[in-house]
């Protein structure tokens, strides 16, 4: 196992845990969306309006694809990353994948009117999008439950799974 991605829906607390998470393991920490930002030179919500969906997607394969060589990594993916076939072997291959699994409730209480989030602007289509994509993150190797604790707990909770599943992997 040379990274841990985490996986799941907007404002589960990936970049928030991941960080906290690589802390923990003493690893490097890499968020998708700040790397395509970086690529970019755009925001993300610039992104798609001015480039659009696809494009985006291909920025998340072509990220996915630039980590391949990177080890003791923690990524935080974006949302919609690991349900592009492409993008999600890319993502698995050589990695533990978790699913940050967040209520939808608590989804919709974080991402306030004013989101940046492209797909969270209409709020009418979250609970949708919501349901298609935990398909998709059900096929994560590992799920923890988050959206209650503070995210050092929750941080502590992902690192004990990781741990376990590492030595599970070595057996
Ligand atoms: C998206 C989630 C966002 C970002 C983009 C698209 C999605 O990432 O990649 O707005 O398709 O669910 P976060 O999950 O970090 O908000």
């Amino acid at each position: 196992m040379r990274r841990v991605v985490l996986v799941g829906f907007m404002a589960a607390g990936k970049s928030t845990i991941g960080a906290r998470l690589a802390r923990r393991l003493g690893w490097d920490f890499l968020d998708m969306d700040r790397r395509i930002e970086e690529r970019l030179g755009l925001s993300v919500a610039e992104a798609f309006a001015r480039l659009g969906e696809p494009a985006f997607r291909a920025e998340e394969e072509a990220v996915a694809r630039e980590l391949q060589g990177r080890e003791a990594l923690v990524v935080a993916a974006g949302g919609g990353a690991f349900a592009e076939q492409r993008t999600r072997a890319l993502l698995r291959t050589d990695a533990l994948c978790v699913w940050l699994r967040v209520p939808l409730a608590v989804v919709e209480a974080r991402i306030g009117a004013g989101s940046d989030r492209p797909l969270a602007a209409n709020r009418a289509r979250i609970p949708a999008l919501f349901a298609l994509r935990a398909t998709s993150y059900a096929l994560a190797d590992a799920v923890v439950d988050v959206g209650a604790g503070a995210p050092d707990e929750e941080a502590q909770r992902v690192f004990e799974v990781v741990l376990a599943c590492r030595s599970d992997r070595r057996r």
